[in-house]
Protein backbone atom coordinates (compact mmCIF):
# COMPACT_ATOMS: atom_id res chain seq x y z
CA UNK A 1 0.00 0.00 0.00
CA UNK A 2 1.81 3.29 -1.29
CA UNK A 3 -1.03 5.34 -1.84
CA UNK A 4 -4.51 6.08 -0.33
CA UNK A 5 -7.67 8.62 -1.16
CA UNK A 6 -9.86 10.34 1.44
CA UNK A 7 -13.11 11.24 0.84
CA UNK A 8 -16.15 12.86 2.46
CA UNK A 9 -19.56 11.57 1.27
CA UNK A 10 -23.29 12.15 2.29
CA UNK A 11 -24.09 14.54 4.76
CA UNK A 12 -21.59 16.65 6.42
CA UNK A 13 -20.93 15.98 10.35
CA UNK A 14 -18.96 18.15 12.45
CA UNK A 15 -15.70 16.53 13.05
CA UNK A 16 -15.12 15.28 9.26
CA UNK A 17 -12.56 17.83 9.04
CA UNK A 18 -10.36 16.67 12.08
CA UNK A 19 -10.67 13.20 10.46
CA UNK A 20 -9.48 14.04 7.60
CA UNK A 21 -6.77 15.57 9.15
CA UNK A 22 -5.71 12.24 11.07
CA UNK A 23 -5.73 10.53 7.93
CA UNK A 24 -3.53 12.31 6.13
CA UNK A 25 -1.00 13.34 8.79
CA UNK A 26 -0.41 9.99 10.23
CA UNK A 27 -1.05 8.26 6.22
CA UNK A 28 2.17 10.65 5.58
CA UNK A 29 3.41 9.73 8.65
CA UNK A 30 3.28 6.45 7.67
CA UNK A 31 5.08 6.78 4.24
CA UNK A 32 2.10 6.81 2.54
CA UNK A 33 1.00 9.38 -0.27
CA UNK A 34 -2.30 10.90 0.56
CA UNK A 35 -4.79 12.51 -2.42
CA UNK A 36 -8.08 14.34 -0.87
CA UNK A 37 -10.80 13.81 -3.48
CA UNK A 38 -13.51 16.58 -3.53
CA UNK A 39 -16.74 16.65 -3.64
CA UNK A 40 -17.03 12.58 -2.68
CA UNK A 41 -17.85 9.75 -5.09
CA UNK A 42 -18.32 12.94 -7.63
CA UNK A 43 -15.03 13.58 -7.34
CA UNK A 44 -13.52 10.45 -8.02
CA UNK A 45 -15.78 10.03 -11.29
CA UNK A 46 -14.73 13.60 -12.38
CA UNK A 47 -10.95 13.00 -11.76
CA UNK A 48 -11.14 15.97 -8.90
CA UNK A 49 -8.56 15.09 -6.40
CA UNK A 50 -5.42 16.14 -5.15
CA UNK A 51 -2.23 15.07 -3.38
CA UNK A 52 -2.07 16.65 -0.18
CA UNK A 53 0.28 16.99 2.38
CA UNK A 54 0.25 18.16 6.17
CA UNK A 55 -0.08 21.71 5.63
CA UNK A 56 -2.75 20.73 3.37
CA UNK A 57 -4.60 19.80 6.79
CA UNK A 58 -3.67 23.38 8.67
CA UNK A 59 -5.97 25.32 10.46
CA UNK A 60 -8.86 23.17 10.14
CA UNK A 61 -8.94 21.25 13.65
CA UNK A 62 -11.98 23.29 14.37
CA UNK A 63 -13.92 23.55 11.43
CA UNK A 64 -17.23 22.19 10.99
CA UNK A 65 -17.98 20.80 7.39
CA UNK A 66 -15.65 19.50 5.39
CA UNK A 67 -12.75 21.23 3.16
CA UNK A 68 -13.31 17.99 1.17
CA UNK A 69 -16.77 19.40 0.27
CA UNK A 70 -19.79 16.32 0.25
CA UNK A 71 -21.98 15.07 -2.45
CA UNK A 72 -25.08 12.36 -2.29
CA UNK A 73 -23.80 11.41 -5.93
CA UNK A 74 -26.85 9.45 -7.55
CA UNK A 75 -24.48 9.09 -10.96
CA UNK A 76 -22.47 6.63 -8.42
CA UNK A 77 -25.03 4.41 -8.42
CA UNK A 78 -24.60 3.68 -12.68
CA UNK A 79 -22.30 1.41 -13.79
CA UNK A 80 -20.94 4.20 -16.08
CA UNK A 81 -20.31 6.46 -12.76
CA UNK A 82 -18.84 3.48 -10.96
CA UNK A 83 -16.29 2.62 -13.87
CA UNK A 84 -15.46 5.99 -14.34
CA UNK A 85 -14.70 6.31 -10.49
CA UNK A 86 -12.20 3.10 -11.01
CA UNK A 87 -10.53 4.75 -13.74
CA UNK A 88 -9.58 7.80 -11.52
CA UNK A 89 -8.46 5.17 -8.85
CA UNK A 90 -6.42 3.24 -11.33
CA UNK A 91 -4.87 6.03 -13.23
CA UNK A 92 -3.78 7.75 -9.88
CA UNK A 93 -2.21 4.37 -8.69
CA UNK A 94 -4.58 4.39 -5.70
CA UNK A 95 -4.83 0.91 -3.90
CA UNK A 96 -7.12 1.86 -1.30
CA UNK A 97 -10.05 4.24 -0.33
CA UNK A 98 -10.98 6.19 3.32
CA UNK A 99 -14.54 7.07 3.44
CA UNK A 100 -16.15 9.17 5.48
CA UNK A 101 -19.84 9.24 5.85
CA UNK A 102 -22.71 7.36 7.00
CA UNK A 103 -24.89 4.58 5.87
CA UNK A 104 -24.94 5.56 2.56
CA UNK A 105 -20.94 6.27 2.17
CA UNK A 106 -20.93 2.60 3.64
CA UNK A 107 -23.41 1.23 0.79
CA UNK A 108 -21.51 2.62 -1.60
CA UNK A 109 -17.63 1.73 -0.56
CA UNK A 110 -18.73 -2.04 -0.62
CA UNK A 111 -20.43 -1.69 -3.90
CA UNK A 112 -17.25 -0.59 -5.12
CA UNK A 113 -14.89 -3.11 -3.27
CA UNK A 114 -16.91 -5.86 -4.13
CA UNK A 115 -16.92 -4.38 -8.25
CA UNK A 116 -13.24 -3.64 -8.54
CA UNK A 117 -11.14 -5.36 -5.34
CA UNK A 118 -9.91 -1.77 -4.45
CA UNK A 119 -9.68 -1.67 -0.37
CA UNK A 120 -12.04 0.46 1.08
CA UNK A 121 -12.42 1.48 5.52
CA UNK A 122 -15.09 3.78 6.06
CA UNK A 123 -15.12 5.81 8.96
CA UNK A 124 -18.62 6.49 10.78
CA UNK A 125 -19.51 10.41 10.49
CA UNK A 126 -22.90 11.05 10.84
CA UNK A 127 -25.28 13.63 12.99
CA UNK A 128 -28.20 10.61 13.23
CA UNK A 129 -25.64 8.14 15.40
CA UNK A 130 -27.43 5.37 13.60
CA UNK A 131 -24.36 3.31 11.89
CA UNK A 132 -25.43 -0.43 13.20
CA UNK A 133 -22.82 -1.65 15.60
CA UNK A 134 -21.18 1.68 16.25
CA UNK A 135 -21.69 3.15 19.65
CA UNK A 136 -20.88 7.00 18.55
CA UNK A 137 -20.83 8.43 15.32
CA UNK A 138 -18.24 11.52 14.75
CA UNK A 139 -20.47 14.62 14.56
CA UNK A 140 -22.96 13.26 17.05
CA UNK A 141 -22.12 14.73 20.07
CA UNK A 142 -21.93 18.50 18.64
CA UNK A 143 -25.20 17.97 17.10
CA UNK A 144 -26.61 17.38 20.64
CA UNK A 145 -24.64 20.13 21.56
CA UNK A 146 -26.23 22.78 19.07
CA UNK A 147 -29.60 21.07 19.55
CA UNK A 148 -29.70 21.61 23.26
CA UNK A 149 -28.26 25.24 23.15
CA UNK A 150 -31.10 26.22 20.78
CA UNK A 151 -33.71 24.68 22.75
CA UNK A 152 -32.50 26.44 26.03
CA UNK A 153 -32.82 29.41 24.21
CA UNK A 154 -36.32 28.64 23.06
CA UNK A 155 -37.25 28.05 26.79
CA UNK A 156 -36.37 31.50 27.70
CA UNK A 157 -39.37 32.47 25.25
CA UNK A 158 -41.06 29.49 26.47
CA UNK A 159 -40.92 30.52 30.32
CA UNK A 160 -41.37 34.40 29.96
CA UNK A 161 -44.78 34.19 27.35
CA UNK A 162 -46.22 31.20 28.83
CA UNK A 163 -46.04 29.02 25.75
CA UNK A 164 -46.54 25.89 24.54
CA UNK A 165 -43.34 25.16 21.86
CA UNK A 166 -42.72 21.78 19.65
CA UNK A 167 -38.91 21.47 18.66
CA UNK A 168 -38.42 19.66 15.70
CA UNK A 169 -34.27 18.11 15.45
CA UNK A 170 -32.78 16.17 12.75
CA UNK A 171 -32.09 12.33 12.87
CA UNK A 172 -33.70 10.86 9.89
CA UNK A 173 -35.09 7.60 11.34
CA UNK A 174 -33.65 7.59 14.16
CA UNK A 175 -34.72 9.33 17.44
CA UNK A 176 -31.10 9.49 19.17
CA UNK A 177 -30.95 13.54 18.60
CA UNK A 178 -34.14 14.34 20.02
CA UNK A 179 -33.77 11.78 22.89
CA UNK A 180 -30.83 12.80 24.16
CA UNK A 181 -31.30 17.09 23.89
CA UNK A 182 -34.94 16.32 25.08
CA UNK A 183 -33.97 14.84 28.39
CA UNK A 184 -30.84 17.08 28.79
CA UNK A 185 -33.22 20.42 28.05
CA UNK A 186 -35.40 19.42 30.83
CA UNK A 187 -37.72 18.93 28.10
CA UNK A 188 -41.51 17.79 29.25
CA UNK A 189 -41.87 15.48 26.44
CA UNK A 190 -40.42 13.79 23.02
CA UNK A 191 -41.82 12.29 19.74
CA UNK A 192 -39.49 9.56 18.59
CA UNK A 193 -39.84 7.00 15.90
CA UNK A 194 -39.13 4.23 18.19
CA UNK A 195 -41.89 4.70 20.56
CA UNK A 196 -45.80 4.76 20.01
CA UNK A 197 -46.87 8.66 21.11
CA UNK A 198 -50.54 9.71 21.99
CA UNK A 199 -50.75 13.14 21.31
CA UNK A 200 -54.34 13.15 23.23
CA UNK A 201 -52.62 11.78 26.53
CA UNK A 202 -50.01 15.15 25.89
CA UNK A 203 -52.86 17.07 25.56
CA UNK A 204 -54.81 15.76 28.49
CA UNK A 205 -51.70 16.45 30.22
CA UNK A 206 -51.33 20.09 29.25
CA UNK A 207 -54.64 21.08 30.12
CA UNK A 208 -54.70 19.60 33.08
CA UNK A 209 -51.35 21.37 33.96
CA UNK A 210 -52.54 24.74 33.20
CA UNK A 211 -55.40 24.08 35.29
CA UNK A 212 -52.77 23.69 38.22
CA UNK A 213 -50.67 26.70 37.11
CA UNK A 214 -48.10 25.09 34.44
CA UNK A 215 -48.40 26.97 31.44
CA UNK A 216 -45.34 26.08 29.36
CA UNK A 217 -44.38 23.11 27.94
CA UNK A 218 -41.72 22.04 25.91
CA UNK A 219 -41.77 19.19 23.08
CA UNK A 220 -38.99 17.70 20.93
CA UNK A 221 -40.12 15.68 18.16
CA UNK A 222 -37.46 13.72 16.04
CA UNK A 223 -38.16 14.50 12.18
CA UNK A 224 -38.54 10.79 11.29
CA UNK A 225 -41.91 10.78 13.97
CA UNK A 226 -43.63 13.45 12.41
CA UNK A 227 -43.68 17.40 11.97
CA UNK A 228 -43.24 20.15 14.39
CA UNK A 229 -45.66 22.36 12.51
CA UNK A 230 -48.68 19.30 12.24
CA UNK A 231 -48.01 18.96 15.47
CA UNK A 232 -48.31 22.04 17.36
CA UNK A 233 -51.47 23.00 14.75
CA UNK A 234 -53.05 19.97 16.65
CA UNK A 235 -52.03 20.82 20.02
CA UNK A 236 -53.73 24.05 19.68
CA UNK A 237 -56.63 22.14 18.17
CA UNK A 238 -57.13 19.79 20.91
CA UNK A 239 -55.92 22.30 24.25
CA UNK A 240 -57.18 25.93 23.07
CA UNK A 241 -53.84 27.13 24.22
CA UNK A 242 -50.98 28.69 22.07
CA UNK A 243 -48.62 26.22 20.92
CA UNK A 244 -45.76 27.36 18.86
CA UNK A 245 -43.72 25.21 16.20
CA UNK A 246 -39.86 25.57 15.47
CA UNK A 247 -37.96 23.24 13.24
CA UNK A 248 -33.99 23.73 14.34
CA UNK A 249 -33.10 21.58 10.61
CA UNK A 250 -29.31 22.57 9.69
CA UNK A 251 -28.38 24.59 12.49
CA UNK A 252 -27.54 21.17 13.92
CA UNK A 253 -25.78 19.80 11.39
CA UNK A 254 -23.00 23.30 11.09
CA UNK A 255 -20.85 24.64 13.57
CA UNK A 256 -17.36 23.71 15.09
CA UNK A 257 -16.90 20.30 16.49
CA UNK A 258 -16.96 19.18 20.94
CA UNK A 259 -13.65 18.23 21.69
CA UNK A 260 -15.48 15.04 22.04
CA UNK A 261 -16.03 14.63 18.28
CA UNK A 262 -12.85 16.11 17.85
CA UNK A 263 -10.76 13.35 19.84
CA UNK A 264 -12.87 10.56 18.36
CA UNK A 265 -12.62 12.18 14.65
CA UNK A 266 -8.50 12.00 15.19
CA UNK A 267 -8.58 8.66 16.85
CA UNK A 268 -10.72 7.23 14.24
CA UNK A 269 -8.46 8.84 11.30
CA UNK A 270 -5.46 6.71 12.50
CA UNK A 271 -7.51 3.53 12.82
CA UNK A 272 -8.61 3.94 9.45
CA UNK A 273 -5.13 3.88 8.13
CA UNK A 274 -4.02 0.94 10.28
CA UNK A 275 -6.84 -0.95 8.32
CA UNK A 276 -5.56 0.16 5.33
CA UNK A 277 -2.14 -0.97 5.92
CA UNK A 278 -2.74 -4.28 7.84
CA UNK A 279 -4.77 -5.63 4.98
CA UNK A 280 -8.23 -4.93 5.85
CA UNK A 281 -11.50 -3.75 3.66
CA UNK A 282 -14.72 -3.51 4.09
CA UNK A 283 -14.88 -2.02 7.30
CA UNK A 284 -15.99 0.80 9.31
CA UNK A 285 -13.70 1.95 12.11
CA UNK A 286 -15.53 3.26 15.28
CA UNK A 287 -16.12 3.51 19.09
CA UNK A 288 -18.57 1.11 20.72
CA UNK A 289 -18.60 0.91 24.76
CA UNK A 290 -15.66 2.68 24.73
CA UNK A 291 -14.04 0.29 22.63
CA UNK A 292 -12.55 0.57 19.56
CA UNK A 293 -14.50 -1.68 16.91
CA UNK A 294 -13.96 -3.16 13.14
CA UNK A 295 -18.11 -3.91 11.70
CA UNK A 296 -18.38 -5.19 8.56
CA UNK A 297 -20.34 -2.66 5.90
CA UNK A 298 -23.11 -4.98 5.51
CA UNK A 299 -23.75 -5.20 9.34
CA UNK A 300 -23.07 -1.82 9.65
CA UNK A 301 -25.80 -0.56 7.11
CA UNK A 302 -28.65 -2.50 8.53
CA UNK A 303 -30.97 -0.77 10.88
CA UNK A 304 -29.31 0.19 14.12
CA UNK A 305 -31.62 -0.66 17.21
CA UNK A 306 -31.82 2.16 19.59
CA UNK A 307 -31.99 1.61 22.92
CA UNK A 308 -34.18 4.56 24.09
CA UNK A 309 -36.23 2.43 27.14
CA UNK A 310 -33.89 4.02 30.19
CA UNK A 311 -33.71 7.69 29.09
CA UNK A 312 -38.07 7.69 27.36
CA UNK A 313 -38.87 6.75 30.84
CA UNK A 314 -37.16 8.82 32.79
CA UNK A 315 -37.86 11.83 30.81
CA UNK A 316 -41.74 10.56 31.91
CA UNK A 317 -41.18 10.26 35.27
CA UNK A 318 -39.38 13.73 35.71
CA UNK A 319 -42.23 15.81 34.10
O1 LIG B 1 -28.07 12.35 7.74
C1 LIG B 1 -27.89 13.62 8.25
C2 LIG B 1 -29.11 14.47 7.99
O2 LIG B 1 -28.86 15.76 8.51
C3 LIG B 1 -30.43 13.93 8.52
O3 LIG B 1 -30.59 14.12 9.90
C4 LIG B 1 -31.42 14.65 7.67
O4 LIG B 1 -32.62 13.93 7.56
C5 LIG B 1 -30.73 14.74 6.34
O5 LIG B 1 -29.34 14.60 6.60
C6 LIG B 1 -30.96 16.02 5.60
O6 LIG B 1 -30.28 15.94 4.40
P1 LIG B 1 -30.12 17.14 3.38
O7 LIG B 1 -29.15 18.11 3.98
O8 LIG B 1 -29.60 16.50 2.15
O9 LIG B 1 -31.47 17.76 3.24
Amino acid sequence: MKRIAVLTTGGDAPGMNPAIRSVVRYGVNKGLEVFGVFRGWWGLINEELKLFNHRSVSGIIHEGGTILKTTRCSEFYTDEGQDRAYQTVKKHSIDGLVVIGGNGSFRAADIFHNKYNIPCIGIAASIDNDINGIGTTIGSDTAINTALCAIDNIRDTATSMERIFVVEVMGRESGFIALKVAIASGCEDVIIPERKFNLEATCHNIINGNLRGKISWMIVVAEGAGGAVDIAKQITEMTTLETRAVVLGHIQRGGRPTAFSRILALILGQAAVDCLLNGKTDKVVGMNAGKMVEVDFKVAIQKKQLDVDGLYNLIKVLT
